[in-house]
C-alpha cells in the first residue's frame, strides 16, 4: 500500500511543472549557485550548525564532464575560507569519473583532496550504489596511503557488508578512520541488502556500535528517532559527551571542526527541531547542503530511485508537524 502510494506521488511529481518541482525542493536543495550555499550557511551558522556542502550530480557520462565538478569544488573550497564558514565538503565519486576511468578519476580526486587539505578541510566521498561500494572505500585506502589523510567515505547500514567494512577500516587506517554511517537511500538488492524497515534501522544500530567501538570518529546521518536514541545511548555507554575530549583509549587525535568522537549529521530542511535540540544540548550537528545547476535532474531522479522519498517530501507538506525545516 504504502509502496502504491509512493509510485503514485512520483508518477505525479515527474509530470508537474518544473516551477513547482523547483518549488517544493527549495526547501532540499540550497539553490543553483555557490552564493545561494554560502547565503543559507550563514543563515543556519546562527543555530549552532556547521556544515558539509555538496554540488548536485553524478555519474557523468564523458570524462570532460568531471572538469565542471572539479572547478566548481574548488570554487567552493575558496568561497567556505573567504567566508570563514564552517564547512567541509562531500563529493560523489562518480562525478569525478570514478565508472568511466578510475585512474583518472583518482587524479581528480586527488587534486581536490590536496586542495582541502592546504586548507585543512575534510573531503567526505558519498556513497552511492553498490556499483562503486568497493572503488569508493579503495580510493580512501589509497589516498590515505599517500599521507593524504583528510578524507573519509560513507557506509551503509543497509549492506550486508557494512560490519566487515568497518574492520577493514579499522585495520587498514585504525584511529585516522573518519566514518559517516547512514541508512542507504539506494534501494539495493536483498542478496546483498537489508530491505525491511525494522532490519535496516537494526543493521545501521550495530554499525553504530561497531564504529564507535573500533575508535574511528562517527558521524550519524539519520533523521530517525530509533537511530538517534540508539546513538545516544551508545555515546552515553561509551562515556562519549558534547564539551569534553574523546575518552576512548584507541581514538584518533581529535581534528579540525570535529565533535568530540562524534557528530550528528541531517539533511537541508528535514526534520529542524531535532537537531536543533541536538546542538542545544551540545552535540556537534552539521548540515548536509546541495546546490547546484542539477537541482532538478537530481530531485527526479531520487524520486524515482527511492519512491519512499515522496512520501516524505508530501508528508513533510500535507502535515508540517512531523517534518520542520
Ligand atoms: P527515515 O527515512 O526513516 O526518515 C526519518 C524521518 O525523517 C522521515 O519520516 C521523514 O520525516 C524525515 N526524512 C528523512 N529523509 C527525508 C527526505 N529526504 N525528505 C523529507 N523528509 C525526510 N545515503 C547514501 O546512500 N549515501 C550517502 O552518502 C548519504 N549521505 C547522507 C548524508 C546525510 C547528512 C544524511 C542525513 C543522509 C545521507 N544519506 C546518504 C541518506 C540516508 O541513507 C537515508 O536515506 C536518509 O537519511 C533517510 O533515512 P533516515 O535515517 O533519516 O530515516
Amino acid at each position: 500500500m504504502v509502496g502504491a502510494i509512493s509510485r503514485l506521488i512520483v508518477g505525479m511529481t515527474v509530470r508537474m511543472p518544473k516551477w513547482f518541482v523547483r518549488w517544493v525542493s527549495r526547501r532540499y536543495v540550497a539553490g543553483s549557485s555557490l552564493a545561494d550555499a554560502v547565503k543559507v550557511m550563514k543563515r543556519l551558522e546562527k543555530e549552532g550548525a556547521c556544515f558539509t556542502v555538496d554540488v548536485l550530480g553524478e555519474e557523468i557520462s564523458t570524462m570532460e564532464e568531471a572538469a565542471y565538478f572539479l572547478e566548481e569544488y574548488q570554487r567552493l573550497i575558496d568561497a567556505i575560507i573567504e567566508n570563514n564558514l564552517p564547512s567541509n565538503i562531500s563529493i560523489k565519486p562518480t562525478a569525478f569519473g570514478l565508472l568511466i576511468d578510475r585512474e583518472l578519476a583518482m587524479k581528480n580526486i586527488e587534486q581536490l583532496v590536496q586542495k582541502a587539505a592546504d586548507h585543512d578541510m575534510f573531503v567526505r566521498l558519498d556513497m552511492e550504489d553498490h556499483r562503486v561500494t568497493e572503488d569508493t572505500i579503495q580510493v580512501v585506502f589509497d589516498l590515505h596511503a599517500k599521507g593524504i589523510t583528510n578524507v573519509g567515505c560513507v557506509l551503509q547500514g543497509r549492506l550486508h557488508r557494512t560490519l566487515d567494512d568497518i574492520s577493514r577500516f579499522e585495520k587498514t587506517l585504525g584511529p585516522a578512520t573518519d566514518f559517516r554511517i547512514c541508512k542507504g537511500i539506494y534501494l539495493e538488492p536483498e542478496e546483498m541488502a537489508y530491505t525491511t524497515r525494522q532490519d535496516i534501522i537494526e543493521a545501521t544500530n550495530r554499525c553504530i556500535d561497531s564504529m564507535i567501538a573500533s575508535g574511528s570518529y562517527v558521524g550519524i546521518a539519520s533523521h530517525d528517532h530509533p537511530v538517534i536514541n540508539h546513538s545516544l545511548q551508545a555515546l552515553r555507554e561509551a562515556g562519549m559527551k558534547p564539551n569534553q575530549e574523546d575518552p576512548r583509549p584507541n581514538a584518533g587525535k581529535s581534528r579540525h571542526l570535529k565533535g568530540p568522537g562524534y557528530e550528528f549529521q541531517m539533511l537541508l530542511g528535514v526534520r529542524g527541531p531535532l537537531r536543533r535540540k541536538l546542538a542545544k544540548d551540545g552535540h556537534m550537528t552539521r548540515v548536509y547542503i546541495p546546490y547546484g545547476e542539477k537541482w532538478y535532474e537530481y530531485s527526479i531522479r531520487r524520486l524515482r530511485e527511492n519512491p519512499t522519498i515522496g512520501t516524505q517530501v508530501a508528508k513533510a507538506f500535507l502535515m508540517p508537524w512531523t517534518n520542520r525545516p
